[in-house]
């Protein structure tokens, strides 16, 4: 291993700081900030890039903080968590690096005019919020180790406690831990979900739920919403009830006729739309769960005018056709991390709705979603980070466009 003296010029999309090694060659390295000078070793050279291990920081930013966990990646951790990419940095400090890189991904890569990002949404807590663990068990030897993977995607670390998670999630972890014949039940490449709510304090389970498991209970700023134990809810409930009125504010002023909620889950933003006072409403998921929990939640909030449909997003919105571009329509859209890709930019181009909300918690998938969509006619009114996910290199977005 090559061991080279770097200066720090940037921190890129997924938190590894920018060099140049003096051939010139871009040299990726993590657990770093922007301004440093450090010693790292260079583990590999491809073509195009290097990656190196950080050694030693020589000298440090100021926005640099002890990491709140001893697991996160530092000079002297042999096998770190990859799951907190920040713990170094100043919570304001890790804000700005986000939005610089949302701004950049925005312009250089979208076409995106550097007027439309809007001052970014800070986490009102950045540690202890995330309503959901998912720990794996490993077995060596006599020891069997409950946590997360490694950054060697193989060796599960230890997890006594973890800070993102909410405090109640970690007191739950503990007495689990404690437990004899909990402890005694694990088998090597078990999964352990926590869960926390308001209503139900921590929940845990092996595996996966059980069908006719009861429903979680999350309090939201539209009431109370249920959710099967299998279905996506935001992992960030303060963040997610900014991201929702922002929603609901933009939908009041737009005011379409229809909505189509494409990505539902169990109908968040549908009934957003129709509190916010949506004629009709379309609620889409895969998830079947899912969807008829959304509809239970309809009826529980009184809120009508919505329709439900357990389905592929590209089947269901084929099958939406016309009625699509009809009026003026606003398809919101929330994927998964791999974004819409082309086959669905394009069947919405196909029949493309006046207006677009395009939620995201990928920014490099939504960047190529949003060239696409440029190129079939969208205009960019505005996009917000809200950092759903302090600590780790990832956050949430909001983009509106309209054509
Ligand atoms: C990021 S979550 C968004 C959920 C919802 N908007 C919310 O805020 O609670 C993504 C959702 O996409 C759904 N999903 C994944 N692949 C899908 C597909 N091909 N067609 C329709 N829904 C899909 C998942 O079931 C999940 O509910």
């Amino acid at each position: 291993m090559t061991t080279v003296t770097l200066l720090i010029t940037d921190v890129a999309y997924g938190g590894r700081g920018v060099a140049r090694l003096e051939n010139g060659k871009v040299c990726f390295v993590p657990g770093v900030l922007t301004g440093e000078t450090v010693r790292a070793g260079v583990l590999r050279e491809r073509d195009g890039f290097a990656e190196a291990r950080l050694l030693e920081i020589v000298t440090p930013s100021p926005a640099r903080i002890a990491p709140a966990c001893p697991l996160a990646y530092s000079c002297s951790s042999s096998l770190s968590c990859p799951g907190c990419t920040y713990q170094h940095v100043d919570y304001a400090e890790e804000v700005r690096i986000k939005q610089h890189q949302l701004v950049s991904l925005l312009t250089r890569q979208a076409g995106i005019d550097a007027a439309v990002p809007q001052p970014p949404v800070p986490a009102p807590l950045p540690l202890g919020y995330r309503n959901k663990l998912s720990l794996h068990a490993q077995k060596d030897g006599k020891e069997t180790r409950l946590g997360y993977f490694a950054e060697d995607n193989q060796t599960v670390l230890d997890v006594p406690a973890c800070p993102l998670a909410d405090p109640a999630l970690n007191r739950c972890l503990t007495e689990l831990r404690n437990d004899v014949s909990v402890r005694h039940g694990l088998r090597d490449g078990m999964t352990l979900t926590f869960r926390h709510t308001e209503r139900e304090a921590a929940v845990w389970w092996r595996g996966e739920p059980r069908a006719n498991e009861t429903w979680l209970v999350e309090n939201t700023l539209l009431g109370p919403l249920s959710v099967p134990r299998g279905s996506f809810f935001q992992v960030n409930p303060p963040v997610a009830g900014l991201l929702l009125s922002q929603i609901m504010e933009s939908l009041q002023a737009c005011a379409p006729r229809t909505v189509v909620d494409l990505f539902c889950g169990v109908g968040l933003f549908s009934l957003a739309a129709a509190k916010a006072g949506v004629p009709e409403t379309i609620g889409i998921d895969v998830d079947g769960p899912g969807i008829v929990a959304a509809e239970f939640n309809a009826r529980k909030l009184n809120l009508s005018g919505i329709r439900w449909e357990a389905a592929p997003a590209q089947k269901a919105l084929a099958k939406l056709g016309p009625k699509l571009e009809a009026g003026d329509t606003a398809l919101i859209v929330d994927p998964p991390r791999n974004g819409l890709g082309r086959a669905l930019v394009q069947e919405i181009l196909n029949h493309p709705p006046r207006h677009l909300y395009y939620i995201s918690c990928a920014p490099d998938t939504m960047v190529r979603d949003l060239a696409w969509l440029r190129e079939g006619g969208y205009l960019t009114e505005r996009t917000q980070l809200f950092d759903m996910f302090p600590r780790t290199a990832h956050f949430e977005s909001l983009t509106v466009l309209h054509r």
